[in-house]
């Protein structure tokens, strides 16, 4: 969808919701599959939505899509009664109250670059239609809220494609002439046509099966290229495992006689949770110990129990309208999250996902594309798939849960499913079966849903002797956002507790819930002036302000909260690192705070006993995290005190971190539960020490690991110190890993990313070099992120280079990338549209680059969207 240059795109408005004037109950859908030439006959069975205002025309969404022949009820369309809508729909005058419309069209899967609709990657077929993709397959009312049923019959040449899959159940299969076959596809359940999809093609099968909780068995496949099958354990021991767990946990479920799973290496986003066929990006299908990272493994838990999660909470109830996404993904992230939270370290997971948390969303609520969880208007829905819709979602559900209890939670799910199973409904839906089944008035709690930007939440704090009264003073207000200048409080859930001189935890610990502006909180009956643990597990999705330097040092030492530790921990290191920044920027030498060093110190002290805390409290926050934390930020200055830091650090702790890597060594086979994960990250930080520190043997230590290790976390770790370094290592062993691994399209993304988030100063003209690599394809969106993106968004202190080449280099590549790719070209944007957080000059320069790809005549409407609001 490209739009002229002087007619900006449409805003859609969440107020402007009407329900759909036509229904459909029944597809029939039949597929010819060629892949310059497919033909797709649909013939829908509709009728007039009683709830609907009456409109004597009928309207169909289509895009990309050649008309061939149409039909009502039997009798070929006149011209006269045909008109094709801007956009490329379908308009068909004066339809009777109930008929079959059939359509036939024509569509290119080869000349999908876009990945949406009908495409091909590696000469199979795949789609997606998520969010508006199902009209470039066929005319259709393109809308969540039309929910119906699939038959669907695809036909394809036997020798290119043996493999022919749809949703549902399958239901027959034959031979035709001319060597092509045909199979059928029928998915009982009423479905939005965001959901159907078709995969073909020359793929085999990874084979389980599942029984469920009342007997069924159902036939479990995941279907890759021929060589991946041994690939898919994990994937497919993650599935079981979720099967089950939303049985045990929830009650659920699963609902046909087979669930199949395609892996594919060209798509949009991480998987697609289509009915009874998931199509999942091969980077969260595809692990063995020695191509795929930990955080691939975990990746790939998470993943496939977010989409297997989705057919209760997405398909069997979905979204009425895509400003109500959150409905399914914050529901459904909420859940992979208590999901993964069950299957090994909770605080751990925890820590990683407020992480993740505050890395992306955080930042996306201070800037120009911030919007509330439930957005109230857009211009490409593309756009809103966000960290906001996801991850704060989840943070609100998972609130949500700690005010009204677990076992409300339960029954208001309960609730939920059971009101509307096969129904389109509102976020306002879902808070009102949690209000009714808890009993608990959650009116105030929905402005989560309508307020954008992130609270900030301080604290005050005086302690009486005489009367042992100890007063807490929280008081909230939230930044204004764009359209949104004012902010009401919201209810915050504050899970507190309170700590002695001595470290042991003190009677009062609870939840504190701060509903107004400024509330007072008092203790009684204590002998001194305790330090508050607050926000323990991180109760609520804000920035906390208000303790000292000293609190902070306390509660990373003593609180019995792992969170609190940890996040006290981080902020200590925060403040110290604000105030490093501004003595490089007064051209002061550093010096290595004594405080810090005492707190890594005791964290070494204590690494044995939980390697995977250790190994997430060791990390120093990331540049962007302080550098968000900053009125004006200051890459460069961030960037010389974190890597000071880690130097000094290194050299100060060498013989400890050289134990770690030493002791931490794998012995045995590689295993991924939690303790033999947290192992490596400990050992693997311990290396990234010792390779920034002065007179250490960490090239020779990461240059024996980067040869020897056997899996690729060790592999990867040992190559991210080289790659970092000046050391002639550094050219060898990068040439080594890509002889070895130029087939293997995943890990050839690695070997691009490590190059790109290399704090080496000739970084971006490496980069740029790459973009010219025969490995590199502008086409393939995983190779596209994993040098553009890992670049912008990865590497801060080189993209912000003060010379702005790092802001022209991604503003060309969005501008190529509009060309090919449209939703990966919006993705892209991000980095260059949060020059207000820069000084005056790179802001300049960042501002130029913006309007230059905002001049491009035939922009996508996508990319205009971030662009433009990036420049207001
Ligand atoms: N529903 C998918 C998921 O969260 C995401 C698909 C989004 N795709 C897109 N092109 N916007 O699992
Ligand atoms: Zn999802």
């Amino acid at each position: 969808m490209t739009t002229a240059e002087t007619t900006p795109p449409p805003t859609i408005r969440r107020e402007d919701y009407r329900p759909p004037a036509f229904l459909v109950d029944s597809v029939e859908l039949h597929l010819a599959l060629h892949p310059g030439a497919t033909r797709v006959t649909a013939s829908l069975t509709m009728r007039r939505n009683p709830a609907a205002a009456p409109a004597a025309d009928l309207e169909l969404d289509g895009e990309a899509l050649t008309l061939i022949s149409s039909a009502l009820d039997g009798a070929p369309l006149e011209p006269g009664r045909l008109a094709r809508l801007p956009g490329g729909g379908l308009r068909i005058a004066g339809v009777p109250d109930a008929f079959t419309l059939r359509t036939e069209v024509e569509i290119s899967p080869e000349a999908n670059s876009e990945l949406s609709g009908l495409y091909l990657s590696g000469g199979n077929y795949f789609t997606q239609c998520e969010a508006e993709g199902f009209r470039r397959i066929t005319f259709f009312p393109d809308r969540p809220d039309v929910m119906a049923r699939y038959t669907t019959t695809i036909e394809a040449e036997r020798a290119a494609c043996p493999v022919l899959l749809s949703n549902g159940n399958p239901d027959g299969a034959g031979e035709l002439p001319d060597g092509r076959h045909w199979a059928r596809w029928v998915d009982p359940h009423p479905k939005p046509s965001y959901l159907f999809a078709v995969v073909a093609g020359d793929l085999v099968a990874a084979r389980d099966s599942f029984t469920t909780q009342s007997g069924r068995d159902v036939a479990l496949a995941i279907y890759v290229r021929r060589g991946d099958e041994d690939a898919c354990g994990h994937a497919m021991d993650s599935l079981k495992r979720s099967m089950k767990w939303d049985e045990d946990t929830y009650g659920l479920e699963y609902d046909l006689d087979v669930f199949n799973i395609a892996a594919v290496s060209d798509f949009n986003m991480g998987a697609m949770e289509n009915k009874g066929l998931n199509v999942f990006n091969t980077k969260y299908i595809l692990a063995r110990p020695e191509t795929a990272t930990d955080t691939d493994y975990e990746g790939i838990e998470t993943v496939v129990a977010h989409e297997y999660f989705h057919n209760w909470t997405g398909n069997r109830v979905t979204c009425r309208d895509w400003f109500q996404l959150s409905l399914k993904e914050g529901l459904t992230v909420f859940r992979d999250q208590h999901f993964s939270a069950d299957q090994g370290s909770a605080a751990v997971k925890r820590l990683s996902d407020v992480r993740r948390l505050r890395a992306a969303q955080f930042p996306e609520d201070a800037g120009p594309m911030a919007h509330p969880v439930r957005p109230d208007s857009y211009v490409e829905i593309n756009n809103f798939y966000t960290a906001t819709v996801y991850q704060k979602g989840a943070e609100v559900v998972r609130m949500m849960r700690a005010l009204i209890g677990e076992a409300a939670f339960r029954r208001g799910m309960d609730l939920y499913i059971q009101r509307h199973d096969n129904q389109a409904v509102t976020i306002e839906d879902f808070a009102q079966a949690m209000q009714d089944a808890s009993g608990v008035d959650l009116s105030r709690f929905r402005r989560w849903y309508g307020q954008a930007g992130t609270p900030e939440l301080r604290v005050r704090d005086a302690f009486d002797p005489a009367s042992g009264r100890y007063t807490l003073t929280l008081s909230q207000s939230t930044p204004p956002t764009p359209g949104q200048p004012e902010k009401l409080p919201v209810p915050i859930p504050v899970r507190m507790g309170l700590i002695g001189a001595d470290g042991a935890e003190l009677p009062g610990a609870g939840v504190l819930l701060l509903e107004e502006a400024e509330q007072d909180f008092t203790f009684d009956g204590l002998a001194s002036r305790p330090v508050p643990s607050l926000l323990r597990g991180f109760s609520a999705p804000v920035r906390l302000s208000g303790l000292s330097l000293e609190q902070l040092g306390f509660l990373a030492a003593h609180d019995s909260d792992p969170f609190v530790r940890w996040d006290s921990g981080q902020q200590y290191a925060v403040a110290e690192m604000l105030r490093m920044v501004q003595e490089f920027r007064a051209q002061k030498p550093l010096a290595l705070p004594e405080g810090l060093a005492s707190n890594i110190s005791a964290l070494l002290d204590g690494a044995a006993d939980d390697p995977a805390f250790a190994a997430e409290a060791l990390v120093l926050p990331s540049e962007d995290f302080v550098a968000d934390q900053m009125d004006t930020a200051d890459p460069e200055a961030v960037h010389a005190v974190r890597q000071f830091l880690r130097a000094s650090l290194g050299t100060r702790f060498m013989a400890r971190f050289a134990a770690l890597h030493d002791e931490l060594r794998d012995a045995g086979p590689y295993r991924t539960d939690g303790i033999s994960t947290g192992r490596r990250a400990l050992r693997n930080t311990a290396l990234s020490y010792i390779g920034r520190a002065e007179g250490g043997d960490g090239i020779a230590r990461a240059a024996r690991q980067f040869e020897t290790g056997g899996n690729m976390t060790d592999v990867l770790s040992a190559l991210r110190v080289l790659a970092d370094s000046d050391a002639p290592e550094r050219e060898t062993a990068l040439a080594a890993f890509h002889a070895r691994w130029r087939g293997d399209d995943l890990v050839l993304d690695k070997w691009f990313t490590i190059q790109a988030i290399s704090s080496r100063e000739d970084t971006l003209r490496v980069v740029e070099d790459l973009l010219q690599h025969r490995d590199f394809d502008l086409r393939n969106p995983n190779r596209v992120r994993a040098l553009v993106g890992a670049f912008a968004a990865g590497n801060p202190a080189r993209f912000h280079t003060a010379s702005g080449e790092g802001y022209r280099f991604l503003a060309d590549s969005v501008i190529a990338l509009d060309a090919v790719n449209t939703q990966v070209a919006a993705r892209m944007v991000g980095p260059l549209a949060q020059w207000k957080r820069q000084d005056a000059a790179r802001g300049a320069i960042m501002r130029e680059e913006l309007r230059r790809i905002l001049a491009r005549p035939g922009l996508s409407k996508g990319t205009y969207e971030k662009v433009s609001k990036g420049l207001a």
